[in-house]
């Protein structure tokens, strides 16, 4: 039997597993099993407040789970499959456990372009309930070897390349008629307003989106070194996370993001790199500026969570 097949028949046995994704790994279970999907939040030791991404064939399957007007429509021709996701309103009669959505009205919806998750999801009966495969409040896995570290033999791992886009998918919120924003990611505000011919709003976490994500307030991303933005020096108890020509790190140890300054090379290696540092048990992570323009600003996005402290 396949790596697939097997891991099909452990999602319809009510198990966990963790899949390969195009932007991280997911640690999926069926999205109407209550206690498979249980067992996600057990796992990671996420709060149950905190809803799920259902992830799907196609927009047919999407459409038996939540109500797509024209303009979510229109985003699910240009952006599907791939890393966007699209918060609509849940359909009252969808076969989803009430776990996934948190008790709100709305569901999270996804289709990934990773052939591997495409496939998988053709062999399984219902959608996928996928959150990033990291213990909350972590740094997510780009790296099958990355869900290894965290979850040992806890969940079956579907092993494949390292994710290629290496940040979350941008979620949007197409619950009312202006579509906000509320996770950026690969798909950027132009982007999206390119292909709606119309504004798209960002959500201001500062001023308290709660109700709407909880899961995108607090700290998130954090390695256990405290992260130090837009560095201009390095101080001694420090690790170094370069981009571009930036060199804090001397003659001393450190990471580029990208030499080149190209910003998907550096979104794609950001979460590897940052594990990776973490690892090596400096107090401090100096992080050099990141131009805040395409997916850059998705990647200061997850940085500046990072650097928020822990209460
Ligand atoms: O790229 C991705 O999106 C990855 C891969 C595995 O697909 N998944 C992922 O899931 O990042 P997670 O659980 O780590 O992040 C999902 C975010 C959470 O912040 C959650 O609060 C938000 O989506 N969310 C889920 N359902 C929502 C809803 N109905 N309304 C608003 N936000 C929602
Ligand atoms: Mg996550």
């Amino acid at each position: 039997m396949s790596t697939i097949a097997y891991a099909a028949k452990r999602l319809a046995n009510g198990d966990v597993v963790a899949l390969p994704t195009e932007t991280v790994y997911g640690l999926g279970a069926l999205c109407h099993d209550d206690s498979a999907v249980q067992k996600i939040f057990q796992i990671k030791g996420r709060p149950s407040c905190n809803p799920l991404i259902i992830h799907v064939r196609d927009l047919v399957q999407a459409e038996k789970y939540g109500v797509f007007d024209y303009q979510a429509k229109t985003l699910v021709k240009a952006f599907w499959p791939g890393p966007l996701t699209l918060v609509v309103p849940l359909l009252p009669k969808a076969k989803v456990s009430r776990y996934v959505t948190a008790g709100l009205d709305t569901i999270a919806i996804r289709c990934p372009s990773h052939p591997i998750a495409q496939n998988l999801l053709s062999l399984c009966s219902s959608p996928i309930a996928a959150p990033s495969a990291n213990t909350s409040g972590y740094v997510s896995s780009t790296r099958f070897e990355h869900v290894y570290q965290e979850f040992g033999d806890k969940v079956t791992v579907i092993e494949s390349d390292r994710s290629i886009v290496g940040l979350e998918s941008t979620i949007v919120d197409c619950s009312e008629s202006l579509i906000k924003i509320l996770r950026p990611g690969k798909v950027t505000q132009v982007d999206l307003e390119n292909v709606l011919n119309s504004r798209v709003s960002t959500s201001d976490t500062k001023a308290g989106s709660a109700i709407k994500a909880p899961g995108q307030l607090k700290h998130h991303y954090s390695p256990r070194a405290e992260v130090r933005l837009n560095a201009t020096y390095k101080e001694e108890d420090e690790a170094v996370l370069d981009f571009g020509a930036s060199n804090l790190r001397g003659g001393g140890f450190g990471l580029n993001l990208s030499p080149e300054g190209n910003l998907p090379d550096a979104a794609a290696n950001l979460f590897d790199f940052l594990r990776h540092l973490d690892t090596l048990g400096y107090p401090k992570i100096a992080v050099a500026p990141i131009p805040n323009k395409g997916i850059g600003v998705a990647v200061n996005e997850r940085l500046s969570r990072a650097a928020l402290r822990k209460e």
